[in-house]
């Protein structure tokens, strides 16, 4: 038997306490129900610094566990040079994200990276929009539109 080959996702946002928190949280639940959690590895980071080492922000935690993901055990940590060789797909929540990982990223290796709306199906905008300054229910929206790429994400990954 050949070695089982993994698919290595990163998402990756501006602080690593909300958006993508979220979608890995989300991401990992999808996979984990579908039973390919030896095969997808699942990771997130943020372009900043500020919030390295931080849990995820406290309205991103509720609003995940009220559909039932729990956010709790992750830690905020900032992109790494290392990351663009380490993940074959590289999640971007926003434009400034995918502008910041592609200045970051080896020429060669900048195929990797995607908007992570680029999968998703009923979105009619392309970006996750940053729920950190607005009011409460801008969680409720990332959580709409994280579940909603996410399922083509997997798809996307099967396929593959
Ligand atoms: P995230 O949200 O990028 O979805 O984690 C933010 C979190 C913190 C800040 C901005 C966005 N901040 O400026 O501290």
């Amino acid at each position: 038997m050949g070695q089982l080959e993994t698919t290595n996702v990163l998402f990756v946002c501006l602080g690593n306490i909300c958006r993508s928190p979220t979608a890995e949280g989300v991401f990992r639940e999808f996979v984990r129900v579908e039973g390919l959690h030896d095969e997808i590895v699942i990771d997130s980071a943020g372009t900043g610094a500020w919030h390295v080492g931080e849990p995820p922000d406290q309205r991103a935690q509720a609003a995940a566990i009220s559909r039932g993901y729990d956010l709790s055990a992750q830690r905020a940590r900032q992109v790494r040079s290392t990351d663009f060789e380490q993940h074959d797909l590289i999640l971007a929540m926003d434009r400034a994200n995918y502008d910041d990982l592609h200045a970051l990223c080896p020429i060669q290796l900048r195929d990797r990276i995607h908007l992570f709306l680029s999968f998703a199906r009923g979105a009619d905008v392309d970006e996750v929009p940053d729920p950190y300054y607005g009011a409460g229910d801008g969680f409720q929206r990332v959580l709409d539109l994280v579940e909603d790429a996410s399922r083509g994400l997997l798809d996307h990954i099967r396929a593959r």
